[in-house]
Parts: structure tokens; C-alpha cells; sequence
């Protein structure tokens, strides 16, 4: 048997500082430990004496290091460390946030579903009638009810014929396509797709490439260039992008899908509850065919209240993700309480089309009004995801810092999650807010970014 001798922590204390202090100093490029070598495999028998400390003390591993690295960014920048932070949901848009109420722009309970009445109502009768929990696979242990009528309601709403519901969104995206592609194929994703689709498209096997954000003729060229020799290709995109707020050009995807004989899946995490005057997402906001993308992907933990992801389309491609997806086959299924919830919401979305109406009412105020105010609103076009450019992490650290201060929670963007030059404030709009939530926040945000700048805000100052 190969028995890996401890070697003594050679590693000092001062040694560690030093380390750490590296790596800060070089940002967050991947931490290189300085006893790694590669050359060397780690199992060889006769190394074994040999085998440095980060291979088998996780606390001196390069990745726990590099995670301690990052974490000291926010210290080095003099500003609060901006995750988990610990949230108490009030009334509306308003939660206490580590403390203090604030209002609140980091949820995408977009269309106020979550806290709902009619869904807390909902939530509670399932656990009544079917407990907290599915206890296991849907294919070995059975179907409830509530399953069915979800998928049901999920595909009528989308037109397809029929849906498929998965425990999370993220778990949507890595099974479907991590199964549906097969080595040998080709995946195609825009660039700023999400990571659970990355993630799907690795596990693959797939060939994978990516195409400039948004850009369907580069798109057009890398098809032109590729295509023939792959046996299918699949090209993912998102509805709405998270990041940025933009919508994809769903129209010019669709087109080259047919020219070239490809699938298409669309992600409507961003954009299912959202777009379309009965929120019906992106393919309702172009008026497509529901039948012209092949995968419409979503998930049911943002505007619909509940948690979990679907995929909607042909009777025959849900039919076989029913019975081969690994993601669905081998995992528990959705909580029935949580199914209740995204149906009640789907109800109410029928019901209630002014939810609709106010959200869209309201992400467009918040960006006229940025825009009024001389911000920079990067690529968003009226979606409830507006950014607030600040182009710099220092900066944009104090930024969110000082609005904390005046009750506005919202969520820096900054290295390494972006570029240091990409680094902003991501505002998300839901139903709940109000108008003077809304003006209140852009003054307040023009105005404290003006003062870190030096430049005071007419009319503010
Ligand atoms: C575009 C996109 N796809 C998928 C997901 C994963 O969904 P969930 O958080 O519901 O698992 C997210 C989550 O934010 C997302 O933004």
C-alpha cells in the first residue's frame, strides 16, 4: 500500500505571512504555491517522504490560501467585507441588514412573490397535505400532485408542451447540458453566460467556445467556421443578463439556429416573471414561436417565489431528461411546499399583470433617473438589473459603504468578481420598491459618489 508519510510543517508562521502577502500583492491570479512541482507526481511511491503539506492539509492548500487572500481585499480597502451579510426581510423592499434597516437592492424577488400572502397561504397547505419533503427520487418514490400541476403550469405559460422541474436553478443548467452533449459536439455560449452552464458545458465533454457578449455576428462567423465539422452544436444564452441588465438578441440567435440547424437553449433566470407583458420572459418581449428555442431554461427561486429551475420544450426532449437526467433521476425532488409556491405565483401572475406593469414602471424610472443624474448605467436597457458603473473597487467599496450608511443596501461588484475597471453597483428593482425609494437611492448614490470623486452634485451639494 502507498503510505503518504506526514512530513513536519515546515511552513512558518512568518513563512505563511509572507505568502499571504504575495499573493495579495499579486491580486487574485491563482495562488502558486512556492513548493509546488508539478514535475513530480504527487503519488509516486518513492516521493512519498516528500509530498508538500498543501497536498494534504487543507489549511495550507493554494486554494484555501488564495480564498484568505481575497477576503483580505476588502480589509486591505478599508471597506465592510460585502458578503453574507445577515438579513432580516421587513415590509416591501426594506430588511435589516447587519443591523440596520435599510432599503434593500440586492433580492430578485422581482414581482414580490416571496413574503406574498397568497404564497405563504399556498406553502402552508402543501406542508399540510404533503409534508416539507419529496424523501427522494420522483422516478423511484413517485409523483405528487403538486409536481405535475407545477410542470403543467410551467410549460402552458411558456406555450411548450410540456416542463421539467429540477431541484435548483443551478442544478438545471449543469445536468441538462452536461447530459444532453456528448463529446464530439459543439457548445457555443456567449461569453457572459452563467456559471452552472459552464459548469454543464465541462462536464460534457463537448468542444466549447464562446462568442463576444451579446454579438450575433461573431456568432454568425464562428458557425460559418465551425459548425460542419460537430455533430450537434448548441448555442446557450441568457434572457436577461445579471451582470449588466442587458437583453439578448434572441430574434438574430434564432435565426442563425435555423441557417445553421442547431439547439438553442435560453437561460430565463433573469427573465421569466420579467419580460412580456404577462411575463412570459424574453420570447413574449420578441413575440417568438415558443417552438424556435429548443431548451427554455428558468429558474423559480427569483420572480416566482419558490426555489428550484425548469427546463420547458418538446414533449419528446422532457420525456427523456424525466428518465436519463442524472440531476433529476438521481436527486430528491422539489419540496412540495416549495412546488406550491411557484404555482401560486404563476397564478398570481395571471391574476395580477400590474405587478408586471409596476416593475417595469419602476426599473425604468430607476434608470432615467440614474441616467438624469449623470450615472453611468453600463449596458442596462430598462431591465430591473441596473448597474452603476464606478470603474474602480476602492471606490466602489466606499461607495456601497456610505449608502449603507444612509439605509441602501445594495451590492459592490468589484475585483476580483469583475475587472478592477468593471467594478459597480448592481441595483435590482423589484415591485416593491416606491418611487421615492427610487429617487431617494439615485440622488444619494450620485451624490456620495460625487464626494469620493470630488466633484459635488448639482442641485445636491
Ligand atoms: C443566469 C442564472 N442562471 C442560473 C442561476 C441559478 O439559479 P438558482 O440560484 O435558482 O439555483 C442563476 C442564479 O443567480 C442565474 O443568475
Amino acid at each position: 500500500m502507498n503510505v503518504i508519510k506526514p512530513t513536519p510543517p515546515s511552513t512558518t508562521a512568518e513563512e505563511k505571512r509572507a505568502l499571504l502577502k504575495k499573493l495579495l500583492s499579486e491580486g487574485t491570479s491563482q495562488a502558486r504555491s512556492p513548493r509546488l512541482r508539478v514535475d513530480q507526481p504527487a503519488t509516486s511511491r518513492s516521493a512519498a517522504h516528500e509530498i508538500p503539506v498543501e497536498y494534504y492539509q487543507f489549511d495550507q492548500s493554494a486554494e484555501y490560501l488564495n480564498l484568505r487572500a481575497q477576503k483580505q481585499v476588502a480589509d486591505d480597502l478599508g471597506i465592510e467585507y460585502p458578503f453574507f451579510k445577515m438579513i432580516e426581510p421587513l415590509k416591501g423592499a426594506t430588511a435589516i441588514v447587519n443591523g440596520r434597516e435599510c432599503v434593500t437592492y440586492s433580492s430578485y424577488n422581482y414581482i414580490g412573490m416571496s413574503g406574498d400572502p397568497r404564497v405563504n397561504r399556498a406553502v402552508n397547505d402543501a406542508v399540510d397535505r404533503y409534508g416539507s419533503s419529496a424523501s427522494a427520487s420522483r422516478m423511484v418514490a413517485g409523483e405528487r400532485p403538486i409536481h405535475k400541476e407545477l410542470e403543467r403550469a410551467l410549460a402552458d405559460h411558456l406555450g411548450t408542451e410540456d416542463a421539467i422541474a429540477f431541484v435548483t436553478g443551478y442544478l438545471t443548467g449543469v445536468t441538462t447540458i452536461g447530459h444532453l452533449m456528448k463529446a464530439g459536439d459543439l457548445i457555443l455560449h456567449d461569453s457572459l453566460i452563467h456559471n452552472c452552464s459552464l459548469v454543464g458545458a465541462k462536464l460534457s465533454g463537448a468542444r466549447m467556445l464562446s462568442f463576444p457578449h451579446n454579438d450575433v455576428s461573431a456568432l454568425d462567423d464562428l458557425l460559418g467556421e465551425h459548425r460542419a465539422s460537430h455533430r450537434r452544436v448548441l448555442i446557450v444564452a441568457e434572457g436577461v443578463y445579471s451582470m449588466d441588465g442587458d437583453i439578448a438578441d434572441l430574434p438574430g440567435m434564432i435565426e442563425l439556429k435555423h441557417k445553421y440547424k442547431t439547439y438553442l437553449m435560453v437561460d430565463e433566470a433573469h427573465s421569466i416573471g420579467v419580460l412580456g407583458r404577462s411575463g412570459r420572459g424574453i420570447g413574449e418581449h420578441f413575440g417568438v414561436d415558443p417552438r424556435s428555442v429548443d431548451l427554455w431554461m428558468g429558474t423559480l427561486s427569483k420572480a416566482l417565489g419558490g426555489c428550484g429551475g425548469y427546463i420547458a420544450g418538446s414533449g419528446p426532449l422532457i420525456d427523456y431528461l424525466r428518465h436519463t437526467a442524472p440531476g433529476f433521476v438521481y436527486s430528491v425532488g422539489m419540496p412540495p411546499p416549495i412546488a406550491a409556491a411557484s404555482l401560486e405565483a404563476l397564478a398570481i401572475l395571471r391574476d395580477e399583470p400590474s405587478r408586471l406593469e409596476r416593475l417595469q414602471a419602476i426599473s425604468s424610472l430607476f434608470l432615467e433617473r440614474a441616467r438624469a443624474r449623470g450615472l453611468d448605467t453600463g449596458l442596462s436597457r430598462g431591465t430591473p438589473i441596473v448597474p452603476v458603473m464606478v470603474r474602480d473597487s476602492r471606490r466602489c467599496g466606499f461607495l456601497a459603504q456610505a449608502l449603507y450608511k444612509r439605509g441602501i443596501n445594495v451590492q459592490p461588484i468589484i475585483f476580483p468578481a469583475v475587472e478592477d475597471h468593471a467594478s459597480r453597483l448592481r441595483f435590482f428593482l423589484t415591485s416593491l420598491h416606491t418611487e421615492t425609494q427610487v429617487t431617494t437611492t439615485v440622488d444619494a448614490v450620485a451624490q456620495e459618489l460625487g464626494r469620493i470623486l470630488g466633484r459635488p452634485t448639482p442641485g445636491l451639494d
